[in-house]
């Protein structure tokens, strides 16, 4: 096993089979049922699978407000983003502490899991909006999701029968139990995270590989649970992937795998739940570049980064590579960043995702210095299926 050890101490395992599954589906079957979407579906299977160690359950009143306050738990543990279960109001009248209620998919009925009830708090959820995303405007993805949302929450340890299967590419989701054994089976120490919601470009394949040089081997663990429908479709991104990873990157030091988890656009606090996150799939070092985890100009270029100070290395346990916004430079010839090349931003080659997108959309290649061909030709096909489906 890689000697790391998951956030918190000890890898959550929620998960329940055999018989104590049978009579606990009894038992779901019997009590009141609260409805899940895609979102919260997502959050109770990492939760069961250890990705969000240590959290047991949803937060409960005691620590959502440390969370939310000061991106802790109440026992002090670091945690930055708040994993809630919001109830509608004429659900929540039925309530209580203590009682057990199965958690049921909201598309297809089926029985996921049992939570118990620990607390039922309503919150006031500007105050989160203020401080988990720095805004309340309502123009912010994560910010309209959040207010989108009943502002009663119910907390409490789940236990998940049933796990939502993946519709699509099936072969790359692992648990975090599995990318540990797996990293340690091919004899890695070091590994490093990588965090995208994107395809990946040459920006992004650059300091990956600059990391590379410095550890074992690579993590590329694409974010796929829900984006914002301007983000490239997962099922797109994840061919590009196996078509980059194919052509450029050394079969023996770098793995595939999925993070099934909603995008929360938090820029700093997310880049900070994405690097604990890492750390339970077995990650030794985490990359954070620039404008992590943001979106529009919500967040300064290097605050995802910045927020690590906050916290003492012992704490984090896992290293944050920090990168500098890196292009292709003319002159130099090759990939840089402004730690390494001395040239003005003219002779630098930077395209807006804009333009990009205008490219594609016209089967236009972005210049290879920006992304791969094979990558391109992907992403053109992509994007023709959107326009005519
Ligand atoms: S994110 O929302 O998942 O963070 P994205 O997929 O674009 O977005 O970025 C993945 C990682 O690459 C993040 O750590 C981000 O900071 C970094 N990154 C993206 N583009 C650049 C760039 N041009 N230079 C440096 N880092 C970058």
């Amino acid at each position: 096993m890689t000697s790391i050890r998951p956030h918190g101490g000890a890898l959550v395992n929620r998960v329940v089979v055999g018989t104590e599954r049978e009579e606990l589906l009894n038992l779901a079957r019997d009590s009141k049922a609260i409805a899940l979407n895609t979102w919260t579906l997502s959050d109770l299977d990492l939760i069961a699978v250890g990705a969000f160690s240590p959290l047991t359950g949803f937060l409960n009143e005691q620590d959502y407000h440390s969370v939310v306050k000061s991106m802790r738990l109440a026992d002090g543990t670091v945690w930055s983003i708040p994993i809630t279960l919001a109830v509608e109001d004429d659900m929540v009248a039925g309530l209580s502490i203590g009682d057990k209620v199965s958690l049921i998919g909201e598309d297809d009925g089926e029985i996921y899991g049992l939570l118990d009830i620990e607390s039922i708090y309503t919150v006031d959820q500007k105050v989160e909006a203020q401080n988990v995303f720095k805004t309340t405007d309502l123009e912010h993805p994560g910010v309209s999701k959040l207010l989108a949302r009943p502002a009663t929450y119910v907390g409490g340890p789940i236990t998940v029968l049933n796990r939502p299967q993946p519709e699509k590419f099936g072969e790359f989701y692992f648990d975090p139990a599995d990318t540990r054994k797996i990293f340690a089976g091919k004899g890695w120490r070091t590994v490093v995270g990588f965090q995208t919601r994107n395809p990946v470009h040459r920006a992004h394949e650059y300091i990956q590989k600059c990391a590379m040089e410095v550890v074992d081997a690579l993590f590329l663990n694409p974010l796929v649970g829900e984006t914002k429908s301007d983000d490239v479709p997962a099922n797109v991104r994840m061919k590009s992937y196996l078509a980059l990873l194919e052509n450029y990157y050394p079969d023996d030091r770098t793995f595939l795998g999925v993070f099934p988890a909603a995008m929360r656009y938090a820029g700093p606090r997310e880049a900070i739940f994405h690097a604990m996150v890492r750390k339970n799939y077995g990650c030794t070092h985490f990359i954070v570049g620039r404008d992590h985890a943001g979106v529009g100009d919500y967040y300064g270029t290097y605050e995802a980064q910045e927020i690590f100070s906050n916290f003492s290395a012992e704490e984090l346990d896992i290293i944050p590579l920090f990168f500098e916004h890196s292009f292709f430079c003319k002159k130099c010839g090759n990939m840089a960043s402004s730690k390494t090349c001395p040239h003005p931003s003219d002779d630098h080659m930077t395209l807006s995702g804009t333009k990009v997108r205008a490219l594609l959309r016209d089967g236009q290649c972005p210049p290879p210095e920006f992304t791969r061909p094979e990558v391109a030709q992907i992403l053109i096909e992509g994007m023709t299926q959107e326009v005519t489906a």
